[in-house]
């Protein structure tokens, strides 16, 4: 296999989730260094725990500059999906297991000036989504079951993330692919190694005493793992 790391750019989206929910404006603020703010959607349905949702997205909207990158994990995607894009976020990522007509929401997505995103949980194989890929600006590659922030990482889904970026890089290499779950000073050169470009990290930057040092210091170990 070989990686075309020159047209990799690393990227770190902190997730809120592990965030203090009654300070949100004050959460995105406090990470300036982030390149997203990454929003768990769930909806008690596809995953048993309920979050936060539309009217939550747009306030967060007002308040930040920083793009903001709405990870979906609802049980309906095709219904829900363009209004998270027509809220202003500026990447919407919807569930394979999910979505019954991804296509159809994909370009929807797209269509309203956000980035389409697709997620697969770790069980979830990556190679039948291969004729996919021009559909969408990103591949999200769960490395915990989706649902809660604070698990630990699945080393299991290691070798998906180095076929996904083969199948990318056969593809052209313009889709970023972003891990989601245990991600932290310890995983996320693994990560890097074997092809994400995308970080997500709630508890390794929101628990951490300095969340911009915590952004800093995982941006380094991602870069010198892939140069
Ligand atoms: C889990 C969510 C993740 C979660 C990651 O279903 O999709 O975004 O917030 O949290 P950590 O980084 O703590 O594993
Ligand atoms: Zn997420």
């Amino acid at each position: 296999m070989s990686i075309d790391w020159a047209i990799m750019a690393v990227q770190i989206s902190p997730s809120i989730l592990a965030a203090d929910f009654a300070r949100l404006a004050d959460e995105a603020a406090a990470v300036p260094n982030a390149d997203w703010l990454h929003v768990d959607v769930m909806d008690y349905h596809f995953v048993p725990n309920l979050t936060l949702g539309l009217p939550v997205v747009e306030a967060l909207r007002k308040a930040t500059d920083t793009p903001l990158d709405c990870h979906l994990m609802i049980a309906d995607p095709d219904r829900w999906a363009p209004q998270y894009a027509e809220a202003g976020a500026g990447s919407v990522t919807i569930h394979a297991e999910a979505a019954k007509a991804p296509i159809r929401t994909l370009r929807e997505i797209r269509s309203l000036g956000a980035r389409a995103g697709l997620a697969l949980s770790p069980a979830t194989p990556v190679e039948p989504y291969e004729d996919l890929l021009g559909e969408v600006d990103m591949l999200l590659l769960m490395t915990v079951e989706p649902g809660f922030g604070g698990q630990k990482f699945l080393d299991v889904v290691l070798p998906k993330i180095r076929r996904a970026r083969e199948l990318i890089g056969r593809h052209g290499g313009r889709v970023w692919l972003q891990v989601d779950g245990g991600v932290d000073a310890g995983t996320i050169e693994r990560c890097a190694s074997a092809g994400a470009d995308v970080f997500v990290a709630g508890s390794a930057v929101y628990g951490a005493s300095d969340p911009v040092a915590a952004i800093d210091e995982l941006r380094a170990a991602a870069v010198r793992a892939t140069s």
